[in-house]
């Protein structure tokens, strides 16, 4: 092959490139797995975060917040974004009698409180309007939590 040759090959192979990568935001991870420093009884759930961003088309503030609870609906690709456990930062779930007498945003302070808040709200909110459309998002433990492979 001829160097011209070659050029005229790479050309639209790096413009491809470059498309792809603009498509999605840059450094975020298709899958994320939600893993959090501390000792977790389930299986770590993986959040599908490039189908939830864009084949099912939510806005980043609907998942995304400031130090204040505010929305960051300007977010852009390359921003820094805290984890959900820098600020919802006590361990696992709170629930049952512990749980009893508690506001939310005590609750909220455990991680788990806080992203089952999170996905389930949404799921659950999601599958009332979209129930005679034969879809649904996942609700039960284990579509998140799959049962860990026996020892
Ligand atoms: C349906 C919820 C949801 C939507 C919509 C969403 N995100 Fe996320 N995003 C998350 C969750 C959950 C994490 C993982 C946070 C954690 O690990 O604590 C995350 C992580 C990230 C990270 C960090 C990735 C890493 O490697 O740790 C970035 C950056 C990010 N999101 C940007 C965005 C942008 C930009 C948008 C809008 C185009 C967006 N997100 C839309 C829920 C969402
Ligand atoms: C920079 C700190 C910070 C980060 C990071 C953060 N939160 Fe929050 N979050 C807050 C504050 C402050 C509030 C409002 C006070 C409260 O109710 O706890 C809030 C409220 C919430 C609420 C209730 C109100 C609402 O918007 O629905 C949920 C649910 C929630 N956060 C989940 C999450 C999830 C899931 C993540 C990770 C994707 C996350 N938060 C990341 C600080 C944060
Ligand atoms: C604002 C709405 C919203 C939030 C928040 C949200 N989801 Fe979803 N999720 C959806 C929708 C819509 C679907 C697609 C349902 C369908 O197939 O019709 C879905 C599907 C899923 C699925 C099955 C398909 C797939 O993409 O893997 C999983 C697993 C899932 N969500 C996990 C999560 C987790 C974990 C979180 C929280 C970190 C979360 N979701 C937060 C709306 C949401
Ligand atoms: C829509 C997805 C989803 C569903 C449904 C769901 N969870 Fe979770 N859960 C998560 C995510 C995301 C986390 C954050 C960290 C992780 O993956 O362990 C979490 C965290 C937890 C934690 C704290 C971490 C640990 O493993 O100790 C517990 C306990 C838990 N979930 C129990 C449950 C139980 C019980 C159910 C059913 C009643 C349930 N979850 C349903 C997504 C889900």
């Amino acid at each position: 092959m001829t160097k011209k040759r070659a050029w005229t090959l790479a050309v639209p192979v790096m413009a491809l490139l470059l498309l792809a990568a603009a498509a999605y935001a840059a450094g975020v991870p298709a899958e994320i797995k939600m893993q959090a420093p501390y000792e977790h009884k389930k299986s770590i759930a993986v959040f599908t975060h490039q189908k939830h961003a864009e084949d099912y088309k939510i806005s980043c503030g609907e998942c995304h917040h400031d130090d204040k609870g505010q929305p960051l609906t300007n977010l852009k690709e390359g921003d820094p974004v805290k984890k959900c456990f820098d600020c919802h930062n006590k361990p696992g779930e709170l629930k049952g009698k512990e749980a009893k007498g508690l506001s939310d945003k005590e609750l909220r302070a455990y991680h788990a409180n806080a992203v089952h808040e999170n996905c389930l709200g949404c799921h659950k909110k999601y599958n009332k309007e979209n129930k005679d459309k034969g879809k649904a998002a996942p609700q039960k433990c284990e579509e998140c939590h799959p049962k860990k492979a026996k020892e």
